[in-house]
């Protein structure tokens, strides 16, 4: 008898849009070259999951800054009808529009700075921007009917700065607290390397929870809060690779995948103004 076929199990990340507000050190834009003001058509993006043709086991939407999207509670909505949806954004637009959108959706905030100084030499914007987005944090923390998370990039030359996180966090009631390894050219530097161990040992003083089904999070269970280690997909083995697909959609319908060597190249990365 033929051995059968186990589909892959799809996490499908989709760019609706290459526009951001910030223009932080080193994001790597999903690794998708173009950055404007291209704003993704529903139906465009509709028609390449039809093509994708494929099991999605989660649907994540992403950028640029996805709640720059003037109709992006209807592109959510429709995602919603297609597999579960999350949204993840740098907090900026979050109490105009994070409302609009459908409310089973949980939204992830990236967490760029403690403090003003930190924040604005990350994301090269004024210092005042930082006070903007806390305060749009302190308003949706009321809210109680949606999901909140937060993601932070472990960053070179910022041993211990997972602690200083942690506490500034603990202000707001987000759900889970996600430390992403980094992308791009600095992930072997030995100032990398020290604040991924500072963090890891951080977080496992925590009791580690139940192996998770993605094998990119590690769980930690802290109480009210889930703390996570999310590895990037660039370091899986090839086996896993195998079986845990990611897809990219971006803003004009294209689709690439993770085995598409130029989404780890360092084309997408912004590079820092001098
Ligand atoms: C590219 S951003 C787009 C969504 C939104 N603009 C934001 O910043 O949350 C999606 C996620 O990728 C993360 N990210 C960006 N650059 C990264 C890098 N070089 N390594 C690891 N994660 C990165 C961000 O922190 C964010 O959580
Ligand atoms: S990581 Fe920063 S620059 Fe990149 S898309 Fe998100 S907010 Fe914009």
């Amino acid at each position: 008898m033929e051995p059968q076929k186990v589909p892959l199990l799809k996490t499908v990340r989709v760019l609706v849009t290459d526009a951001c507000n910030l223009r932080c050190k080193r994001c790597f834009n999903e690794g998708y070259p173009n950055r404007g003001t291209y704003f993704a058509d529903k139906e465009t993006l509709v028609d390449a999951f039809a093509r994708l043709g494929e099991p999605i086991q989660s649907i994540k939407v992403t950028g640029g800054e996805p709640l720059m999207h003037p109709h992006i509670d209807e592109v959510v909505s429709a995602f919603t009808e297609i597999a579960p949806t999350s949204l993840t954004t740098n907090g900026l637009l979050l109490r105009h529009k994070a409302a609009d959108l459908a409310p089973e959706v949980p939204i992830t905030v990236s967490i760029y700075g403690t403090r003003a100084d930190e924040f604005a030499q990350y994301t090269q914007m004024p210092a005042s921007v930082f006070e903007k987005v806390t305060e749009q944090l302190r308003v949706v923390n009321e809210w109680d009917d949606r999901t909140f998370r937060a993601n932070i990039i472990i960053q070179p030359r910022k041993q211990w700065s997972v602690l200083r996180y942690v506490r500034f966090l603990e202000e707001f009631s987000f759900s889970t607290v996600r430390f992403l390894t980094l992308l791009g050219p600095e992930k072997d530097s030995v100032a990398y390397l020290k604040n991924l161990q500072a963090t890891v040992e951080f977080l496992e003083q925590y009791t580690e929870s139940e192996p998770s089904d993605d094998p990119s999070i590690r769980s930690f269970d802290a109480g009210n809060v889930e703390y996570q280690l999310v590895v990037q997909y660039d370091e899986f083995d090839a086996d896993v690779r195998d079986r845990f697909g990611f897809v990219w959609i971006g803003p004009r319908g294209e689709v690439y995948q993770n085995k598409d060597e130029s989404v780890f190249s360092t084309r997408g990365f912004t590079q820092p103004r001098s």
